[in-house]
């Protein structure tokens, strides 16, 4: 028995996703498995009677949040004078710390993997009666057969189209907390789609920690399924995330030139630049291997906006490497990208490798790297001044009126004389900041 468990069963919910894409695409299913049992959504954490904290395990700093969380709800609910809301841990410190969350902190009712959260109307069940819950099994059968149909959501949808890694790069918590590469059956994944633009979506982003590994029995790969889904006349747009190099497919590089619903946008992390760090990261490809496949992208889709993930301060990085690691990023020359400090994962091989280096000397390759990045950004989003591109409009600006949309490119446009949510709108960009644009309306096409 869990001595601090409410005894009730919750008739109000909020989660609380952290990390990558696909726990907030997690996250919108929990809430939908929630809603399907009766539960309704709280205006806000501190007023839900069930808490879902839909955690990351990627780097210290994101796997430490949860704790906090914990501390905040249980703290905030005894000064309102309130019940202590049920607690849930899902996602991925809840696969890899599993029981040991229970003990660090008592407060928490259910612990629950991101592979059982299908599970969660029974686990909440059982938290409801005083026991504390577990579920931190990963099964043969899919979980997504036992979720609810989607409900209504807004113009820009997240599908999970493949989940798990079995690339093993040494720093990565990922192959334990998804376990092994599984790609979702083909029909599975078309008809959630169809049934995400039948409740308003007009731009879908394919998921997966891999998702251009993603194939099926018959031989078809990812740039099939875009093809086939680019055919749902009320749905714009497609996009996917995240790619491995290695996955990276002559036809779904050529579906970069073939598919004008697939955005001109390719995140695809290189990490570093130097070929003995990229060796000891077990990346199995180098950096020169790399710079020839985004060539081959650029010729495929010559606007094409780069992303991609880096680390600095990876065990054993020495000042040439990381000066190999601003080469690769200046050659690249990225429209937006991502970078962090290594964080050694518990369990990984790289944690207990020799030559950690200092953090003194990860901060100052952090700032250096990030600041050669913000200025390619920037470059970026001023060359976008004077196009005339599609925006589609996802939510309402600071302003009355105002509007924020995407770019094919992924930028955030801001325009004015509100068009409708979900409207896609032709638009010239008339000026650029580091972090978006601002667009006046050439005409709209009306929301499927
Ligand atoms: N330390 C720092 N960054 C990491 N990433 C993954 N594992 C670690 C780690 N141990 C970064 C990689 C990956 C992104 C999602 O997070 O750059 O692409
Ligand atoms: Fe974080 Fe990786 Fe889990 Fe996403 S899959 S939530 S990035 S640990």
């Amino acid at each position: 028995m869990n001595p601090d468990a409410p005894n009730t069963r919750p008739k109000s919910y909020h989660v609380k996703s952290f990390g990558c894409q696909m726990n907030a695409y997690d996250g919108t299913r929990m809430a939908e498995l929630l809603e399907a049992d009766g539960l309704t959504a709280a205006a806000s954490a501190e007023e839900a009677d069930l808490v879902v904290l839909n955690t990351c395990h990627i780097r210290e700093k994101a796997a430490e949040k949860v704790y906090s969380d914990i501390g905040r709800l249980t703290k905030n609910a005894r000064k309102n004078d309130r019940a202590k809301p049920m607690i849930a841990v899902a996602g991925c410190v809840a696969q890899a710390e599993g029981a040991e969350i229970g003990v660090r902190a008592p407060a928490v009712d259910i612990v629950v993997g991101p592979q059982a959260y299908h599970n969660l109307p029974d686990l909440v069940a059982k938290a409801a009666s005083g026991i504390r819950a577990l579920d931190t099994d990963m099964p043969a059968a899919s979980k997504f057969d036992a979720l609810p149909k989607r409900r209504k959501q807004g113009p820009a949808a997240f599908l999970t189209v493949q989940e798990g890694c079995d690339k093993f790069c040494t720093y990565c918590v990922v192959p334990y907390t998804r376990g092994a590469e599984i790609s979702r059956p083909w029909g599975q994944i078309v008809d959630e789609a169809k049934a995400l633009v039948d409740a308003g979506a007009r731009e879908i982003t394919l998921l997966g920690q891999n998702v251009n590994a993603w194939s099926d029995d018959s031989g078809r790969g990812l740039h099939d399924l875009i093809e086939a889904l680019a055919t749902i006349p009320a749905l714009a747009r497609i996009r996917y995330t995240t790619s491995h190099p290695n996955d990276m497919a002559d036809g779904l590089i050529a579906a970069h030139r073939d598919i004008p619903k697939l955005m001109p946008f390719l995140h695809l992390p290189v990490q570093a630049g130097s070929d003995r760090i990229l060796k000891a990261m077990n990346r199995s490809h180098d950096a020169a291997g790399y710079l020839k496949l985004i060539e081959r992208v650029r010729v495929a889709r010559p606007d094409i906006a780069i992303s991609g993930d880096f680390i600095v301060g990876f065990p054993g990085e020495t000042d040439a490497d990381f000066e190999a690691t601003l080469d690769i990023v200046r050659a690249v020359d990225h429209a937006q990208a991502f970078s962090f400090k290594y964080s050694p994962r518990p369990g990984t091989p790289a944690a207990t490798m020799g030559d950690q280096v200092a953090i003194e000397v990860m901060d100052e390759r952090l700032q250096r790297l990030q600041a050669l990045l913000n200025e390619q950004q920037s470059r970026f989003n001023a060359a976008t001044v004077g196009k005339r591109c599609e925006v589609l409009i996802e939510r309402d600006g600071k302003l009355p009126g105002q509007r924020i949309g995407k770019s094919p490119w992924l930028q955030s446009v801001i325009v004015e004389n509100g068009p409708a949510i979900g409207e896609l709108v032709t638009v010239d960009i008339v000026s650029a900041g580091p972090n978006s644009l601002v667009g006046t309306i050439v005409a709209a096409r009306a929301a499927a």
